[in-house]
């Protein structure tokens, strides 16, 4: 399983966990606490200074400050989400969870509430030491059994069980701090995002309606390749003869040679919509080499990074395609992206591909067919589409298709 948080790490193995970057992250988190605490002293010395001045009424000054960094506060919590958060990746671990905070923000500016101060006051008040206390016991206790030779009044013997029974005790409290960083990363986020705290999951049974879609599809593919492809081939062939027959320089002839052009031309593009609906790579070669092969031919340069073990199932193979052709599509009509990225892995019995993008965001399933088809398509395979894209980028749009047909 790929972790996205904090709280999904915590489901992996030991050992998957402990040698990951999670437990860090999650430590980065609840000690970025302390800057909560730095304003709370901040407050008690204003307050300290003020009183002397306006006596009393420095109580309403210093209320009127909180609002502000309370409000301060929201914001940062949600900047520091990105530590213990990823945008989802095929297998990054490592990606900071930006379009998800920037739409946060979004909203948190759009909001411009009281919901956002009343969370920074909580946490003013009563979430940075419960991070910092719970930090504190979590990594003391075995720290302060692994000091245990350095104390005087411990013997040889006890102070080596305390350094032993330390180190045993030092991986576990990776546990408390990562479930509780996980659990405060929940809480800003239903606070502050409660309507859909984290991916637009769009999963949609269309199942019969693409059924009746992919019949179609394979009728006119088949139609325009046995049909008019066969029937240009002739035509130009034809256009050739009768171009022999005639004087060069004649009118005539130009014009069979314009005709034939033309239909040499349109012959091409036939190819390439017969290729597009199904290429011939995707069938010998499979995924990667047919991904590779449309990246080369988009016009904002596009990275490829698919590693698979084996060929998947047809279906799979096919449906995966026809995301990335739409995706790819999408970036270079709607994005105005310098790069693109497509990723794809094979895990736990899914192929996962994710296509990004850097541009400026913005994509709606409601707006246009090509986002509800991919829906379609996956609904038939009981996979499912992920969509990131907050307004001003970027764009990731993620699939999981199930691989066990
Ligand atoms: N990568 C992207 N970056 C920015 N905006 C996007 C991106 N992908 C999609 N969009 C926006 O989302 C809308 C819906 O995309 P969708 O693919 O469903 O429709 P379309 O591309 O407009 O039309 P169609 O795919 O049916 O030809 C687009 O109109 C576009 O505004
Ligand atoms: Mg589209």
């Amino acid at each position: 399983m790929i972790a996205r948080n904090t709280l999904e790490a915590l489901a992996q193995r030991p050992l998957s966990f402990l040698s990951s970057s999670w437990p860090w992250r999650s430590l980065g988190y609840l000690l970025s606490s302390a800057a909560m605490g730095a304003c709370v002293a901040g407050l008690g010395g204003l307050l300290y200074l003020l009183w002397d001045v306006l006596g009393p009424l420095a109580v309403v000054v210093l209320l009127a400050v909180a609002v502000v960094v309370a409000w301060g506060v929201s914001r940062y919590e949600l900047w520091r989400l990105r530590l213990v958060m990823t945008v989802p990746s095929a297998d990054a671990d490592e990606q900071p969870a930006r379009p998800l905070w920037s739409r946060l923000k979004e909203r948190l500016r759009a909001a411009g509430g009281a919901r956002e101060i009343g969370y920074g006051l909580l946490a003013l008040l009563v979430l940075w030491w419960t991070d910092l206390g719970i930090t504190l016991v979590s990594l003391g206790i075995p720290l302060f059994l692994m000091s245990a030779p350095f104390q005087p009044t411990a013997s040889f013997a006890v102070g080596w069980a305390g350094v032993l029974t330390g180190m045993v005790l030092l991986p576990i409290a990776a546990y408390p701090i990562a479930a509780w960083a996980g659990v405060r990363a929940a809480m800003a986020i239903a606070v502050l995002d409660p309507r859909d705290s984290e991916l637009t999951q769009v999963m949609e049974s269309r199942a019969r309606l693409v059924d009746a879609f992919e019949v179609e599809r394979r009728r006119i593919e088949r139609d325009l390749h046995d049909g008019a492809q066969q029937r240009l081939v002739t035509l130009s062939m034809k256009l050739g003869l009768a171009e022999l027959d005639l004087p060069p320089d004649s009118l005539a002839a130009q014009q069979v040679r314009e005709a034939r052009s033309q239909a040499k031309q349109a012959l091409k593009e036939l190819r390439e919509l017969i290729h597009n609906i199904h290429p011939q790579v995707l069938t010998d070669r499979g995924l990667e080499p047919a991904v590779q092969d449309i990246a080369g031919r988009s016009v904002v340069p596009v990275e490829v990074d698919i590693v698979l073990p084996e060929r998947l199932f047809a279906q799979v193979e096919s449906t995966a395609y026809f995301v990335v052709c739409e995706a790819l599509a999408n970036v270079a009509k709607h994005s105005k992206a310098t790069r693109a990225w497509v990723r794809g892995r094979l895990g736990d019995g899914k192929l996962v591909v994710e296509i990004r993008d850097d541009g400026v965001g913005g994509a709606d399933t409601e707006a246009g067919t090509g986002l509800i088809g991919i829906t379609d398509r996956l609904a038939v395979l009981n996979g499912r589409m992920f969509l990131y894209s907050p307004v001003g980028g970027p764009t990731v749009l993620r699939v999981e298709i199930p691989c066990n047909h």
